[in-house]
This record gives structure tokens, C-alpha cells and sequence, in this order.
């Protein structure tokens, strides 16, 4: 079939398959050129994997410093006459490459908040490779199940107290309108601690700890962002930032637990505004990343999600490198983001978008582009007129 994206609010319900590999192989190439790692990762479990953050995390330990990797995700898989969702053919085009350059590549399409999922995982990691060296934590997620309770915990994007209203961005449609969003109550808060905070990071942990799967001086780090006071309400202030926090609970208590072995660090990562599925469901921030990025490229600064994870491996956690901590234990890699210039710009362009203004002011042009590049559309080098087959059987992985 010819494959074309069907966009659908902040989804696209179609994905390319060649796009999907040809944007997989833009970030090899990119870790490629930027070099070999030093003292890297050698046996790495990623848990969210497929897309954004965890992908280009694989990606950045298996083509940067040779690593055997196992992921975790939750993709649909494509079916006769039916595009997967584009992590299932992201998965796919890295384990072909993975193998090709003789690196082992294992994955779990599977809720990896369940305790079966762990097991498996726990069980596979035993029988494979032993002892992993680094975890990666990278779930996103809209919902929960509790793998304990078994209730069904679904996350919010509010503010907490009061009422936000501020800009946001139809980005489909360009057009930019004023949005106000009510506070969460007690039960939104805590469902959204409960999907993405830090008890099921802690879980895996205990699980890979119990096992005896984590080897000696293990590493495991988190994602968060914390990103300009614009967005605080919705954000660093909102229900997701109290997830955030629990997130950065977790971090201390599995970095105790870790060093009470005598061994192993764990920490979070503060990594910049990025355009990925997940980003892209959270009102305001749209928006902001559209500011943001027109402002980091004019400078030279802008960088996706595999110069992110590059980078914090090759100049934070490895290379001969110490991690390098704010104030409150975390590792930095929004810093070009929050340096005082960029954030001045966006402070001084943000009260002046309109929706006839917005091509001008902001590069929502590149937004697009890059939401679509999420689904593997407006690559180069891929004829997008061209039938294609959708299905690409699970037995590849
Ligand atoms: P994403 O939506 O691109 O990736 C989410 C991953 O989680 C996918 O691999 C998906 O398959 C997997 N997943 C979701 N539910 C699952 C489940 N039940 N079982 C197994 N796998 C599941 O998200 P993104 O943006 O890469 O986010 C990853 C982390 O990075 C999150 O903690 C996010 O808050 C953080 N972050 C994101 C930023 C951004 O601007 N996108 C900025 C800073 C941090």
C-alpha cells in the first residue's frame, strides 16, 4: 500500500516503515561520527526503548560504545494491510543493524509494568547476558496498571491549586489560541505519581537486584525536565512535575540501595524540550518548543534527541568523565536550553505569537516536520508515492 500520514490531533495514526529505518539509521550515522565512547556501557536494558529518549539512549550505547542492549516497549505490531505504530518498525530497523555490526539486540513488546513482563526480562537478561551494566529508565506513559492492586491508574496534564491559562498551539492547524486548564484533584495527582513516577523504576531495580542480574558498579538513570518558568504550571508545577519528584525520590533511594552494596549509582538526567509523541500531548509546550527551537538553531545550539543522549554518555556518565550535579543531585543536559540568553529570547518572542504571526516568530515549521519524522515521514531519500508493505512480522525480533 502507499503509506501517507494520518495526522489526528497530536497522533499520527499511519507510520512508514522505510522512514521509520531511515531516521533509525540518521541517529546511528550521528553516534558514528561523533565516535567511539570510551569505557562505555557493555550490557544495557532500556525500558522504553522504541521511541524518543530510550531509543536514541540504545542507540547511543549500542553504536557508541558496542553494547549488547535488550529493550522494553509497548508497540502495535503492523498486521496484513495495517501499519504498526512506529516504535514496532523503529525496533525492527535497529535490531537489523544491531546484528549486522555482531551486537546482540533483544526485545519485550509487553506492559512493562507487570510483574510477567519483569520476570521474563529478568529471566532472559540471566540466561543471555548474565549481568547488565546499565539500566535505562524511559517510560512514557498515558496509564497504569498496578501490577499489585491492579488498578488502572491513568496520568493528567493539569496544574496543581489553581486554574493555568496561558498560549498554546493547535499545531495541525496553526492556530494559536488562549487555553485554560483547571487544577487536578487529590486522585489525579496521585494516579499520575502512580504512572509516572518512581515506583515501577523501583520495581525493576528490586527485580534486577533480587535476581542478581545487576553487576558491580551498575548505573541506572531516569529522564525528567524541568524547562522555563512559562511552562512551570503546566509542567514543573503540575501534576506530571509531581511525578517528577517522586521520580527524583526514587533516584536517591535506588542510589542508597545501590551504594549499600558497595556499588552502582543512580541518578536522573534533565534533558531538553523535544518533540516526541509523549511532548507532544502536553498543552503550552508545543508551543514553547516551537520558540525554542527556532532560537537554539539561529544559534547553532539546537539538538534532537540522539545529540541529547550522545552527548550526556560521552561527556557525563562515560569517557573518562565525572557526572557533573546541580544543586539537587542531577545531571544536566538541558543546559543550552536554560542558558539565560535562549530563555531572554523566548521570554521576549512568547507574548507576541499569533496564529499570523506564528510561521514568522516560530520554527513550527520544524515542529511538523519533526512530529512527522516521529512516523517516519519527510525523509529523505524514501518515495513516499511508492507502495510499500506494511507488515513486517514480529518473528524479525
Ligand atoms: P516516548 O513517547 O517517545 O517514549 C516512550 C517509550 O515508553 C516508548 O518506547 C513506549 O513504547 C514505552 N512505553 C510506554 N508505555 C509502556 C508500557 N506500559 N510498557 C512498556 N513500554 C512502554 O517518550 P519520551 O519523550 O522519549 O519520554 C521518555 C522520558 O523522557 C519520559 O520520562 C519523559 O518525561 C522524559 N523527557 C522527555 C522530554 C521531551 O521533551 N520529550 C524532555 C525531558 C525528559
Amino acid at each position: 500500500m502507499v503509506i501517507k500520514p494520518k495526522v489526528r490531533g497530536f497522533v499520527c495514526v499511519t507510520a512508514h516503515p522505510g522512514g521509520c529505518a531511515a531516521q533509525v539509521a540518521e541517529q546511528i550515522a550521528h553516534v558514528r561520527a561523533a565516535g567511539p565512547i570510551k569505557d562505555g556501557p557493555r550490557k544495557v536494558l532500556v525500558l522504553g526503548a522504541s521511541t524518543g529518549y530510550g531509543l536514541s539512549s540504545r542507540i547511543a550505547a549500542a553504536f557508541g560504545s558496542g553494547a549488547a542492549t535488550a529493550g522494553v516497549f509497548f508497540e502495535r505490531p503492523s498486521e496484513e494491510g495495517r501499519t504498526a505504530t512506529p516504535g514496532w518498525y523503529n525496533t525492527i530497523a535497529f535490531t537489523r543493524a544491531a546484528r549486522a555490526a555482531g551486537l546482540y539486540a533483544r526485545n519485550f513488546n509487553g506492559d512493562a509494568f507487570s510483574d510477567t513482563l519483569k520476570q521474563e526480562v529478568v529471566t532472559a537478561l540471566k540466561a543471555d547476558l548474565g549481568q547488565v551494566d546499565l539500566v535505562v529508565y524511559s517510560l512514557a506513559s498515558p496509564r497504569r496498571q498496578h501490577p499489585r492492586t491492579g488498578a488502572v491508574h491513568k496520568s493528567v496534564l493539569k496544574p496543581v491549586g489553581t486554574s493555568y491559562s496561558n498560549k498554546t498551539v493547535d499545531t495541525d492547524k496553526g492556530i494559536v489560541s488562549e487555553i485554560t486548564i483547571d487544577p487536578a484533584t487529590d486522585a489525579e495527582m496521585a494516579d499520575t505519581i502512580a504512572v509516572m513516577g518512581g515506583e515501577d523504576w523501583e520495581m525493576w531495580m528490586d527485580a534486577l537486584e533480587t535476581a542478581g542480574v545487576l553487576a558491580p558498579g551498575a548505573t541506572s538513570v531516569a529522564y525528567s525536565y524541568i524547562g522555563p518558568e512559562v511552562t512551570w504550571p503546566i509542567y514543573k508545577n503540575g501534576t506530571i512535575g509531581l511525578a517528577k519528584n517522586d521520580l527524583e525520590r526514587a533516584a536517591n533511594r535506588i542510589d542508597a540501595r545501590l551504594k549499600a552494596h558497595g556499588y552502582g549509582r543512580a541518578f536522573i538526567s534533565v534533558n531538553k524540550a523535544l518533540v516526541t509523541q509523549a511532548s507532544s500531548a502536553i498543552p503550552v509546550v508545543p508551543l514553547y518548543i516551537s520558540i525554542l527551537y527556532k532560537i537554539m538553531k539561529e544559534r547553532g545550539l539546537h539538538e534532537g534527541c540522539i545529540g541529547q543522549m550522545q552527548r550526556l554518555f560521552a561527556t557525563q556518565m562515560y569517557n573518562g568523565n565525572p557526572l557533573a550535579f546541580d544543586e539537587a543531585g542531577r545531571v544536566r543536559v538541558d543546559d543550552w536550553e536554560m542558558r539565560p540568553e535562549i530563555q531572554a529570547e523566548v521570554a521576549r518572542i512568547w507574548p507576541q505569537v499569533t496564529s499570523e504571526n506564528l510561521a514568522a516568530l516560530t520554527d513550527i515549521v520544524g515542529y511538523r516536520a519533526e512530529f512527522l519524522k516521529l512516523f517516519g515521514f519527510g525523509l529523505p531519500g524514501i518515495d513516499y508515492e511508492a507502495e510499500v508493505e506494511p507488515h513486517i512480522a514480529g518473528s524479525e525480533l
